[in-house]
């Protein structure tokens, strides 16, 4: 795919995460697909130097998800920058283990604000000015594998991420009976090699090998996922290609969420 046609040709996207792991990678995919995009994260040095690299068709911005007056200043920043909105995709996320009664009570805290009030937040704040343009849109959230298979020793996470399907899937209902033409769908990874990932791969609780093996075991394909497996979903949910789908959630998961 050339670097003047493509996809996302004519698109302006706000992206959340967007300074690494699969944000960044769907940051730079719009470009390649022809979109422009406002890459959005609280690593705002990171996020400005892919800005940097992507030329014109791309920006930073400083936004933490948690808040939703940061969340009113990106959206301006993406319309003042690039004209208008069409795409959100919410892709910012955190994981921390932690079982029901042992794990720290602020992973369950801040794995909630993040992980679903953010998106959220982002919701509340673009949908307006996606809407005003007239043109189609649409909102693609980051869920997991485990939104569908919740794990013991992430409770917080399978309850965000499964409280956000049903978020997206109101979203979708939302937009399409108000004859608004934005789509909201979402994907779910199963475990993919990012810097997420190797926080716990890393983490020293096993020898990496050990806990890259049974990550791998999780999915049938037996191997990790690739940033870009993830990104091409995001891609093709987020245009005009996916023009009557929504309320749908995808996995990217080489299988693991049907495994028996
Ligand atoms: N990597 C995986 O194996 C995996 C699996 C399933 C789902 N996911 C989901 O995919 C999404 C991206 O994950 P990743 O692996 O790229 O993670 P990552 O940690 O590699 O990158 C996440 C990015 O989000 C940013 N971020 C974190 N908190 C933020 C906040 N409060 N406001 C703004 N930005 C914030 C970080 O600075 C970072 O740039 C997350 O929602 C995650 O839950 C990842």
């Amino acid at each position: 795919m050339g670097t003047s046609m493509g996809r996302m040709e004519g698109k302006v996207a706000l992206v959340t995460g967007g300074a690494e792991g699969i944000g960044a990678t769907v940051g730079r995919m719009i470009v390649e697909q022809g979109g422009s995009v406002m890459l959005c994260d609280v690593q705002i040095d990171k996020a400005k130097a892919l800005a940097d690299e992507l030329g014109d068709s791309a920006d930073a911005c400083q936004l933490d998800v948690r808040d939703l007056d940061q969340w009113h200043a990106a959206v301006k920043a993406t319309t003042d920058r690039f004209g208008k909105i069409n795409v959100l995709c919410n892709i910012a996320g955190i994981s921390e283990p932690g079982n029901v009664v042992d794990g720290a009570l602020d992973v369950w805290e801040r794995t909630i604000d993040i992980n679903l009030n953010g998106p959220y937040y982002g919701c509340r704040a673009a949908l307006p000015a996606m809407e005003t343009n007239g043109e189609p849109g649409a909102i693609v959230n980051i869920g997991s594998m485990i939104a569908m298979r919740a794990a013991s020793f992430v409770a917080a996470y399978s309850a965000s991420k499964a409280g956000l399907l049903g978020l997206t899937r109101s979203i979708a209902l939302d937009c399409a009976e108000r004859g608004v033409p934005i789509r909201a769908n979402m994907v779910h990874p199963g475990a993919i090699r990012t810097p997420m990932y190797n926080r716990y791969k890393f983490s020293g609780a096993d020898e990496p090998e050990n806990i890259e093996r049974d990550f791998a075991a999780t999915h049938p394909m037996n191997r990790i996922g690739e940033p870009a497996e993830v990104a091409k979903a995001v891609v093709f949910l987020a245009s005009d290609d996916a023009s009557f789908t929504t309320g749908v959630d995808f996995t990217v998961d080489g299988g693991g969420s049907i495994r028996s």
